[in-house]
């Protein structure tokens, strides 16, 4: 089914209105005009008559498609009628607690800041129709875990299929400096078996096959606070180890021309590395691996900004930006994210292979902490989610940033 853009829009004008109002419920009389202002429609839009029906019986067009709408938010779930006051409407309580799934193909603005947007809707929706050429990509799929999660998984033999249709127009609207970041699991296990799947691999190999993509690094995401897993292999039949890192896959479009530079993520040099520069280098002479590696005085002398980082990153999931989420939507009794990212993780890639005013894309966005840390590095940015409770509840991090708004506020949308 395809929807002109204006239609689309309604959707989320409809429910932006009933985010939006202060006393609830509303009836329909205001429901309309609410409607009308936020998609800007004249007079003449909203008073046109048309004839309906076998009956030809005049109906006005406008009210009718905003009734439209309301019986879709209706189906979600996410609105109901007053009982025994006759149009007149409002929030569920199931608004609040369970996970709803964008119906496709609408698309709706959740929130957006000066530099970018997040939209609730399903990626392919959104990444279709971008004019805007991307430098970035940096997402974490869905996992597809035997046990899912809360937001649904999608099974291991269809994951690499999965993520390949949603990166598709992302990949074709990629600068030929620009790079694929993707932070996956590898605690998937073929089915009552401690052996892991191989997924990372055929995954990276469609992407080389069927994109064009070059594998630049799996990094390793190490998370001393992770807890101990896989609890059935690890501590019940004892087979496997506890995890403590989650592998980060990078591709660019063309390597030789891949924007990286480790000069924008520099580390500080360690006391003793300092210390070493500051007394002019080595003071030795010796020679390692039968003469491959040999030292002179005065090597490690020179004093660089500072150390170029391991491809290791050391980064507990906790984070400043992630408390305030987690305060957030425990106030607004909203659904945790069951996978969530530290900020520092978006945000050293983010620097590492990106300039100022490049667009950043997160297709898999959960709470938008990729457009976080965009925001906070002055690059653009466009999230997408299908869930409207994390779309909607990302707004939380965004409440500070310049030119923010929230079409739909979690604190309008969600609060008791
Ligand atoms: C692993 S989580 C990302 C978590 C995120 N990095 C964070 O820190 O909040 C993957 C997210 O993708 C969403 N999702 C799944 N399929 C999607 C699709 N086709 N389009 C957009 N979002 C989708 C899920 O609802 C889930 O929130």
């Amino acid at each position: 089914m395809t929807q002109p853009a204006a239609q689309l829009d309604m959707f989320g004008h409809v429910l932006g209105a009933y985010a939006a109002t202060a006393e609830r419920p509303m009836d329909n009389a205001t429901l309309y005009q609410a409607v009308a202002q936020r998609a800007g429609l004249g007079e003449a839009t909203v008073t046109r008559v048309e004839p309906v029906g076998e009956a030809a019986t005049p109906r006005n067009v406008f009210y009718r498609q905003v009734r439209w709408y309301q019986q879709s938010l209706k189906a979600l779930g996410l609105v109901e009628r007053v009982e025994g006051k006759r149009g007149v409407w409002q929030l569920t309580d199931k608004a609040r607690r369970d996970l709803h799934p964008i119906r496709r193909p609408l698309k709706v603005l959740a929130f957006s800041a000066d530099l970018g947007v997040a939209m609730w809707s399903a990626a392919e929706d959104v990444f279709n129709a971008l004019e805007v050429p991307i430098t970035l990509c940096f997402t974490s799929p869905p996992y597809p875990l035997r046990v899912s999660r809360a937001y649904g998984n999608v099974d291991a033999r269809a994951i690499v299929d999965f993520v390949c249709q949603a990166l598709a127009p992302i990949i074709e609207r990629m600068v030929p400096e620009a790079s694929l970041v993707l932070n996956l699991s590898n605690e998937i296990f073929h089915e009552r078996s401690p052996a892991r799947s191989t997924y990372l691999e055929r995954l990276t190999l469609a992407l080389e096959d069927q994109f064009g993509l070059a594998l630049m690094d799996r990094l390793v995401w190490h998370n001393p606070s992770k807890p101990p897993g896989p609890i059935q292999w690890a501590s019940k039949t004892r087979q496997q180890l506890n995890v403590a890192y989650e592998p980060i896959l990078w591709f660019a479009k063309d390597p030789a021309r891949v924007k990286s530079d480790n000069r924008r993520v520099l580390e500080a040099h360690t006391p003793r590395q300092q210390a070493l520069i500051d007394r002019g280098g080595e003071q030795r002479t010796a020679s390692y691996g039968d003469g491959a590696y040999r030292l002179r005085p005065g090597d490690f002398g020179a004093d660089t900004p500072g150390r170029i980082p391991r491809n290791v990153l050391r980064r507990g999931h906790r984070c400043p930006w992630g408390d305030r989420y987690r305060q957030a939507a425990q106030d607004l009794g909203l659904p945790l994210h069951g996978a969530a990212m530290p900020y520092s993780i978006p945000e050293f890639f983010i620097r590492y292979l990106t300039t100022e005013g490049d667009l950043v894309v997160d297709p898999f966005a959960g709470r938008s902490m990729t457009g976080r840390a965009a925001e906070s590095l002055g690059r653009r940015w466009v999230c997408t989610e299908m869930m409207l409770e994390y779309a909607s509840g990302g707004a939380e991090l965004f409440r500070d940033a310049p030119g923010f708004d929230a079409p739909l506020d979690p604190r309008r949308l969600f609060a008791a």
